[in-house]
Order: structure tokens, then sequence, then C-alpha cells
């Protein structure tokens, strides 16, 4: 018998991250494999009909909000138009996209006429020769101006993702904090996860007490109330804050149960952890033909293999996860 009811058939599991390429125009510290980037072949990535009809059959079996990522989203032709047809999925609820920003001056607009609101922009360091370091690119400027076009827009939220690294970025958290101070923006302070090599990673992590501990000139602030499909993320507001805080702990806090997500690679397979080595192929039925209640059971057969359990707050089984570009994050 087929478990679930009619309709939750994934349970709590309401939000699908959907990496739409493999491909990036910027190298990042913690996110770019040791070897050569092994592209994926064209043939390969799900094509933006596919990754919809994908979007359709996740929506009736109950995900209610996709995040497009990448790889970096905006390096594939056709994002825009893409964006526009996801927003017109009956019975979705909340499209995002998770950017890196260096084409978001670029699209900002089309990208909010297309019906875009929810962004997050990857963003490590606000200072152009430390952005170089850690992304490889010379392209701080460009992803500022990005920023700003998106605010000017109405683009909200606009949450900034910053990923706390020991010894590079953390002597500014304060700036971070200053910037939410003016700004309505919601910076999210993330833990670094063991995507590199293991004495890489623990010469540069920094645990998210820790964090606390050097903003507590903050004092407490007030925590915000989860929407439904909210990550993990523990979010305050401050006294005089135009924007706020969030706080993202996948090492030191992690917890399975409250997961409520599965991720779609660009390769069209189902990941129903990040950390754990299931994958269910999609693209292969989907291109054989399988009709949409058996599209549908492979959606839930990947929510059942879901871990629910922390097996990867051990870092030594982490560093298996090297692939976080093709995986979206
Ligand atoms: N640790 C934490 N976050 C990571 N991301 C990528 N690699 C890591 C890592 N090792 C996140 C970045 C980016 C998103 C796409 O994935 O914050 O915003
Ligand atoms: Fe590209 Fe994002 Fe990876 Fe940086 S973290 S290299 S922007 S995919």
């Amino acid at each position: 018998m087929e478990k679930g009811n009619a309709e939750k058939p994934l349970g709590n599991v309401t939000y699908l991250r959907l990496s739409i390429t493999d491909r990036c125009n910027l190298r990042c510290f913690y996110c770019t494999p040791a070897e050569e980037w092994v592209k994926l072949p064209a043939p390969e990535i799900l094509r933006y009909e596919e990754m919809l009809h994908l979007a359709r059959v996740a929506v009736a079996q109950g995900i209610r909000k996709i995040r497009v990522t990448g790889g970096e989203p905006l390096v594939r032709r056709g994002v825009v138009e893409f964006i526009r047809e996801l927003h017109q999925v009956q019975g979705l609820e909340e499209v995002c996209l998770t950017t890196n920003g260096v084409r978001l001056q670029e699209l900002a607009s089309e990208l909010y006429d297309a019906g875009l609101r929810h962004l997050n922009l990857s963003l490590d360091t606000l200072k152009r020769e430390r952005y170089r370091e850690l992304t490889g690119s010379d392209n701080l400027l460009e992803v500022q101006a990005g920023l700003e076009k998106a605010a000017s827009l109405g683009f909200h939220p606009i949450k900034i993702n910053c990923v706390v690294l020991k010894d590079l970025n953390d002597g500014e958290l304060p700036d971070f904090v200053q910037l939410v101070r003016e700004r309505p923006f919601q910076v999210r302070f993330i833990e670094f996860m063991p995507t590199v090599a293991k004495g890489k990673w623990s010469r540069h992590f920094l645990p998210m007490a820790e964090v606390h501990r050097r903003l507590a000139f903050l004092g407490e602030g007030e925590p915000q109330v989860r929407q439904t499909a909210a990550g993990p993320a523990r979010i305050f507001r401050f006294p005089g804050f135009r924007g706020e805080l969030g706080f993202i702990s996948p090492i030191s806090e992690h917890q399975c149960p409250g997961c409520n997500r599965l991720r779609l690679t660009a390769a069209g397979r189902l990941r129903p952890c990040l950390f754990g080595k299931y994958e269910i192929d999609v693209k292969g039925p989907l291109r054989q033909g399988a009709d949409d209640a058996a599209l549908g059971r492979l959606f839930r057969e990947a929510v059942e293999l879901k871990a629910w359990k922390p097996e990867f707050t051990d870092p030594e089984t982490l560093l298996a996860c090297q692939q976080m570009a093709r995986i979206g994050g």
C-alpha cells in the first residue's frame, strides 16, 4: 500500500531545490572541486520543458515552494523565460532564486517582470580584494550594483548568504551587521560545510556559537516566527535595524527531522538528502515516457529515502560531498 495521504503525499516535504545548470561563472573557495570541473554534456541536462513538467508533478505531490539554483542559474540561456513559466505552475506558492549576483544587474528587471520577488544572493565578503581571493573573480562591484538594482526594483525579501570562514571573512561580521542595520536585507550567516579537503575545512570552520559570541554586543534579538516551508535559519530582528540577521548551523545544530526539502539536480536526479548517498534518476523515466503517476511515485520514493538522521554531523562522512556546485547548495 502506498504511504501518505492524498493531499500531502510527501508529508512535510514542501520545498524543492531545482538546479538548472552545473555551470558557474565563479570558482568559490568552498565550492569548486579540487579536480578539473567536469561539465555535464548538454543532453544530460534537463531541458526547461522537462523541468516544468517535473515541477508540475512535484506540485501535485505537495511541493509548494521551488528554489532555482545552479551552479549559477543566471548563466543558463533562457533562464528568465523559464522563471516566468515556473510562476505559472498552478498550485506553486513560491518561486525563489539563489544567485551569485554576477549577472544580476543585467537581468534584475527582466526577472522582476517575469514575476520573481524572492532573491537569495551569495555574498561572503564586502571587500574587493577578499572577494577576488574567495571567488577567483573581480566581480564584487557588479554584484553590489546588482544588489542595489534588485532592491530598487522592489525584490523582497532579499537574503544574503554569507558563509563564515575563520581567518578569511570572519573579521567582517560587524560589516554585515552594519549592512542590515541600514538596509532591509536579511543577512544569513552560514556554517562552513566540509565540501573541501579536510585540513582546509578544519582550518576555516567557525562554529555558530563563536559567531554569536562575537555578536554579543548586539544583545538579544527578537526571534522571528518561521513561515511554512522556510529553511532551517533562525531569524532575529534588532531594535533600530531595517533588516534582520539569520543563523544557519548545518554542522553544529543539524536537525534532520524538520527537513522539508528535496533536491533535483541539473542532470535530472532527485536527491533526498544533500549529504546522503542516494539519488533517484527521474530524467530516464521521464524521457522514456513515464506517466505523471509514475513520476510522482519517484518523488515519494525520494522522500522515503531521506535519512532523517544526522549521519553527516560527522565531518568525515561529509567529505564525500564535494559537488556542491552540481547540487546547488
Ligand atoms: N558551506 C556552506 N555553504 C555553502 N554553500 C556552498 N558551499 C557551501 C559550504 N561548503 C552555499 C553558499 C551559496 C549556496 C549556493 O550554497 O552559501 O550561497
Ligand atoms: Fe558558483 Fe555558487 Fe559554487 Fe560560488 S558557491 S562557485 S557562485 S556555484
